[in-house]
């Protein structure tokens, strides 16, 4: 069930962000990294999802910007490999043409991402997208790096119409990073959106990787520590800025991860623990007690184990 989120209770576990040394170490495993973020995506059913809460709420954002335009201007951080983008695209791109009228307005998407094995994907799908309307620019390097490049560089900078960050903020800075885009990449009336988990199966499990010990002797409370979602209402309240939120939660089937001999439960385990081969390098009592986590936070249906995944969007109106 999606709901609008008025009011947002803070308290609450939010995510990952914070954890930076954990989470940059399993990025740089490259191929294995996406291997197992495609398990999850998977046994989550997250792409389609993603993409019909995004198809929901993304149109009355475009539909803000100003019509009879020559060129609607995308910005997307952290892309991975560009399957999300793609998707987006397509929005922008009937939106556009229902109210424009066909090829009409041309589209720019830039993608910056860090990850080499991911850009290669991304413009693998680039190339078969064919299609004289919209032109793609995958940038392959860090944010850090794209945002020195355009403090020395400000005149080549392009303004967006809509920027968004789909499950990438949590390795960044937040506030650093949202200020820069408002101040310097967003376009008037544009939008930007992040697309974040929120507190669920997959932070607590984190959780215990950091803090082994907290969980069942802590009366239910959970450290406070890697707060996306707080982090990013925080801001753009202290900001003033219009904004936003949407929720929804889904299940996620981890059955698999009891199987010691289940390549796509090893995968799924890794993402849900952010290490490589978790299974066959964490210390047994960590990796016991980590299954058994997982265990406790799902419940059994059709003999399958499902966990709780809560997803935010949080749309920011310049
Ligand atoms: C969970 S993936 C999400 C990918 C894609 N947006 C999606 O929704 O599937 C996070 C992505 O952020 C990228 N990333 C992390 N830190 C980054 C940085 N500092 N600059 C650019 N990209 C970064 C990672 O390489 C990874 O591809």
């Amino acid at each position: 069930m999606e709901s609008l989120i008025l009011i947002y209770k803070a308290g609450c576990l939010g995510n990952w962000a914070g954890n930076f040394a954990e989470m940059a170490s399993f990025l740089k495993t490259g191929g294995h990294y996406y291997k197992s973020l495609d398990v999850l995506k998977r046994k989550s059913d997250q792409f389609v999802r993603n993409i019909g809460t995004l198809r929901n709420h993304m149109v009355s954002a475009i539909q803000r910007l100003p019509q009879h335009r020559s060129c609607f201007n995308i910005l997307s951080v952290g892309s991975g490999t560009g399957k999300e983008d793609m998707e987006i695209l397509k929005i922008v791109k009937e939106e556009l043409e229902r109210t424009q009228g066909r090829d009409q307005t041309m589209i720019y998407n830039r993608a910056i991402e860090l990850n080499e094995y991911a850009c290669d994907l991304y413009k693998a799908s680039v190339e078969m997208l064919n299609d004289r309307q919209i032109a793609v620019d995958v940038r392959c390097q860090s944010f850090e790096e794209y945002k020195e490049r355009g403090a020395k560089e400000p005149e080549e900078r392009t303004r967006f119409d809509v920027i968004h960050f789909t499950h990438s903020i949590y390795y960044l800075d937040i506030k650093e990073s949202l200020s820069h885009c408002i101040e310097n990449e967003l376009n008037a009336n544009g939008s930007l959106f992040v697309m974040v988990g929120g507190p669920d199966l997959i932070c607590l499990v984190l959780d215990k990787q950091r803090f082994p010990d907290w969980y069942g002797k802590s009366n239910g409370s959970v450290p406070e520590s890697y707060n996306a979602v707080e982090k990013i209402l925080k801001f753009v309240e202290e900001g003033g800025w219009k904004y936003e939120v949407f929720s929804h939660e889904y299940p996620i089937d981890v059955t698999d991860v009891f199987d010691p001999e289940s390549t796509e439960g090893n995968l799924l385990l890794d993402f849900l623990t952010h290490s490589k081969n978790f299974r066959g390098t964490a210390d047994e009592e960590v990796v016991n007690e980590t299954l058994a986590l997982i265990k406790d936070l799902s419940t059994i249906k059709d003999g399958r184990h499902f966990g709780k995944l809560t997803e935010y969007l949080i749309f920011i109106y310049k």
